[in-house]
């Protein structure tokens, strides 16, 4: 196991009606904020009036700005910038999905100093300060709710770039599992995909003697492998809910990575897919990922072994190492496609060929690899795309 430091400061409030909560655990931090969301289900499901009503009460004052789009964009996070500045605002309030709130990370971070908040997505200086960020999570997918991660697309040139840092962690996150109970069935399926996908990439590294995580993440996917299914059926399944949501959050809080270091290389090419073809980031995840462990399990066949047996049950075969890992893969397209998602880029609506720009700008024209349990290089990203077609 690597040494490691960990911290999360995250304050969880979990339950049933949680989000009358946020008017007090704002007001402990700033008076005057930015109520920060998407396109409308907040408004649809009554969630809207009740936050507003909660920050009222505790004297709370804020300036709105809805219209955040799945994959968030740069202009917009502009705007908040400029009314975060120009109001003096004191906290961003987050009240939906992971692109609402890495939307107001950004801002977070844009509103504290003179220059384009874009320079950090292109790894250009570090952010040294941000704004306090809260959030009321809607949807259990990105784990955005208690990570250092923002992910921003730049609608020129449509590049999606990450940044992460411990200063954009929040300060508290919301979290009723009730509030899921209104997501459309496409969304509750990305969700699945982007939660296992988190749990994967930490899963298939070169570090040894990681069994204790390696447990965690085995619990982690199959909390989601049984819920998922059952929160589908009946989308008012609290108990099925709160199970998906806490699973969805500590798969991306950075617990289940201590002492590790995961892949990463499938979020890298899937953000190419969704900033290019504005695609939900957990069906582009259901079309990378198979293609990537087609690519890569030889580096390593006995810890996709080990994944197959304990996370799908696939029975060991120890003469035949190379079955029981596609066996492995072929279960976990089948448990995507069972959710209502495809695992090819034609299932995911994708007929163009755009696999060389893709993989030219994944890997910054050839100058950098993607992916740390295999390093791959333009050449090998490519492959991979190939395969997902
Ligand atoms: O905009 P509204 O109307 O709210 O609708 C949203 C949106 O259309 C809808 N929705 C959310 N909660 C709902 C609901 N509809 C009905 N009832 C509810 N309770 O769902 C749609 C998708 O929302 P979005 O926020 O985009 O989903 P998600 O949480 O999957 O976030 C995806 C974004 O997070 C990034 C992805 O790249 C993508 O841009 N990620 C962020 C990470 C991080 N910051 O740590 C890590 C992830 O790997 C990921 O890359
Ligand atoms: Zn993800």
């Amino acid at each position: 196991m690597d040494d490691f430091e960990f911290r999360n400061p995250t304050k969880i409030l979990f339950g049933r009606g949680a989000e009358a909560k946020v008017g007090v655990e704002t007001a402990a931090i700033a008076k005057k904020i930015l109520l920060h969301f998407g396109g409308g289900s907040i408004k649809a499901s009554g969630l809207f009036d009740r936050v507003v009503a909660s920050l009222r009460e505790a004297g709370v004052e804020f300036v709105e700005l809805g219209g955040v789009k799945p994959n968030p964009r740069l202009a917009l996070v502009h705007e908040g910038v400029k009314l975060c500045k120009r109001h003096k605002l004191g906290l961003i309030l987050a009240v939906g999905g992971g692109s609402v709130i890495d939307s107001a990370k950004a801002i977070a971070m844009g509103a504290v100093i003179e220059g384009d908040v874009w320079d950090f997505y292109l790894g250009k200086g570090q952010p040294k300060a941000a704004l306090p960020v809260g959030t009321v999570l809607t949807i259990p997918a990105a784990g955005s709710e208690a990570s250092t991660g923002t992910v921003i697309t730049k609608e020129e040139g449509w590049l999606k770039r990450s940044v992460n840092t411990e200063l954009i962690y929040p300060r508290f996150s919301i979290l009723n599992p009730e509030l899921a109970f209104t997501l459309p069935p496409f969304q509750v399926a990305c969700g699945a995909t982007d939660i296992m996908s988190h749990l994967m990439e930490r899963y298939f590294t070169n570090v040894k003697n990681v069994s204790f995580t390696d447990r965690l993440l085995e619990a982690t996917m199959k909390t989601i492998i049984a819920k998922a299914p059952q929160v589908m059926k009946n989308r008012h399944d609290y108990d099925a809910w709160s199970e998906f949501m806490w699973a969805g959050t500590i798969a991306h809080n950075n617990l289940l990575n201590t002492g590790r270091i995961g892949d990463w290389g499938s979020h890298d090419i899937e953000h190419e897919i969704s900033g290019i073809y504005d695609v939900a980031h957990g069906a582009g995840l259901a079309v990378v990922f198979p293609a990537w462990m087609k690519f890569v399990h030889s580096h390593d066949l006995d810890r996709f072994v080990q994944w197959a047996v304990r996370v799908w049950n696939v029975e060991l075969d120890v003469f035949n190492r190379e079955a029981v890992v596609k066996e492995g893969i072929a279960r976990m397209e089948a448990f995507f496609r069972s959710l209502g998602l495809g695992t090819t880029m034609a299932g995911l609506g994708i007929k163009d060929d755009r696999v060389d720009e893709m993989a030219t700008k994944c890997t910054d024209g050839d100058t950098r690899s993607v992916g740390n349990f295999v390093r791959l290089d333009r050449a090998a990203v490519k492959r991979v795309l190939e395969l997902a077609y």
